[in-house]
């Protein structure tokens, strides 16, 4: 708080947590009590495992942590109300594999609560927040990264990707119904807009509000809508929820996920620090060697980290095998203990994460290309 109000220079270590900037150490205990979220109990999971069959990786270890209505939606659920879910991407430059982590659980929510997903491609508000870009630029990054959302798996049955410049007609209508139940006043004090705002992002959050109502104003019956995303998409979703019974829809429930740390020193990972993620399109070798140069919880010699061994709780490569890579919680209780013990030194780890990271690549990139020939299907026809 200190910086923000001017007493103290920024640091590295101050948590920035905002729809456009995340940085420093984030403490999510701290987020859920100022964004007044829940988080997410032991009660709750055990439904979902329920009806699902099976608890997901990413509700296991506590990857999605925080709630907004979760409950209800499960209520709602058993009483025979089936929800849609809503999801999204900024499309600024080319996915990193930590994009896809919310994705590849909204999966699982898909195929096992056999749900509709609406996906919405912001070219719009890219377009609006980066101020060297043109329009082309954040819409060709659109129809670019919608290839890792169609190969990310989701059921082209039951999918549809929003494109917003293009399918402005569709959203347009329910947008400034939202728009005018929400005064600047308001997106001041959520989002920290100020004069110097342009006044298209001013106008913007109408406009990632209007598909958690979509569902609803398009079938003319109110259908219960579960958003999963990262937590900095939260402050929509405030705004979002307040309006909803102004205009007779359903509040949208959200389930919040952590942030996949980057490469860098502190977890540290940024689409501008390249060397500091691993995208979708890289060539496994350049994926390899970032691997390889990444931080680790290592120790500076190696006689020193067969002595105390290393430290994995800060460790990216780590965190990678906790998200993504190791499934199986067994081996990677076994990995944590080798490493803490001094066993495993970070070299070989690098190069055994390296593996299962470059068949991930190899993998997604095949579905990518392959997803040229369908995304056709899982876009709004536009007349
Ligand atoms: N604003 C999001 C971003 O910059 C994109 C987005 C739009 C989104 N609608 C969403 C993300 C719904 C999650 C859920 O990434």
């Amino acid at each position: 708080m200190a910086g923000r109000m001017g007493f103290m220079p920024n640091n590295e270590e101050e948590m920035v947590v905002t729809p456009w900037t995340v940085s420093g150490k984030i403490d999510y205990s701290r987020l859920v009590a100022e964004f007044g979220t829940q988080p997410i109990t032991e009660e709750l999971l055990k439904r979902i495992e329920k009806h699902a069959g099976e608890m997901h990786l990413q509700l296991r270890r506590g990857i999605f942590f925080s709630h907004r209505d979760l409950d209800w939606i499960l209520d709602m659920y058993e009483s025979g109300l089936k929800f849609y879910l809503y999801t999204g991407r900024g499309p600024s430059g080319p996915v990193h594999i930590g994009h896809m982590v919310p994705w590849i659980f909204t999966k699982y929510l898909q195929d096992k609560f056999d749900a509709k997903l609406y996906f919405q491609m912001t070219d719009d508000e890219k377009f609006l927040v980066n101020p060297d870009f043109e329009l082309k630029d954040s819409t060709g990054f659109a129809y670019d990264n919608a290839l890792d959302v169609v190969a990310t798996g989701f059921d082209p049955k039951k999918t549809k990707i929003i494109m917003d410049v293009k399918d402005s007609g569709l959203l347009y209508k329910l947008a400034l119904q939202i728009a005018k139940k929400v005064t600047f006043s308001t997106v001041k004090a959520t989002f920290g807009f100020n004069e110097s705002s342009n006044i298209g992002i001013i106008f913007f959050p109408a406009i990632q509000a209007a598909p958690a109502f979509l569902e609803s104003a398009l079938t003319g019956v109110n259908v219960p809508c579960l958003i999963p995303a990262a937590i900095d998409q939260d402050p929509y979703w405030r705004v979002t929820r307040d309006v909803a019974p102004k205009l007779g829809y359903f509040k949208p429930a959200q389930i919040h996920s952590k942030f996949l740390p980057g490469l860098g020193k502190g977890g540290k990972m940024s689409a501008s620090l390249p060397e500091t993620c691993i995208f979708t399109v890289d060539t496994p070798e350049v994926a390899e060697q970032k691997l390889w140069n990444a931080f680790t919880g290592g120790k500076p010699t190696v006689s020193e980290q067969r002595r105390s061994g290393g430290d994995p709780f800060i460790c990216p490569i780590y965190y990678y095998e906790y998200y993504l890579f190791e499934e199986d919680d067994e081996k990677l209780k076994e990995i944590s203990i080798r490493c803490r013990s001094g066993e495993l030194l970070c070299g070989e780890h690098k190069l055994a994460l390296a593996e299962k990271v470059k068949k991930f690549l190899k993998e997604h990139q095949k579905k990518r290309e392959k997803a040229k020939d369908i995304l056709n299907d899982l876009l709004f026809d536009n007349p």
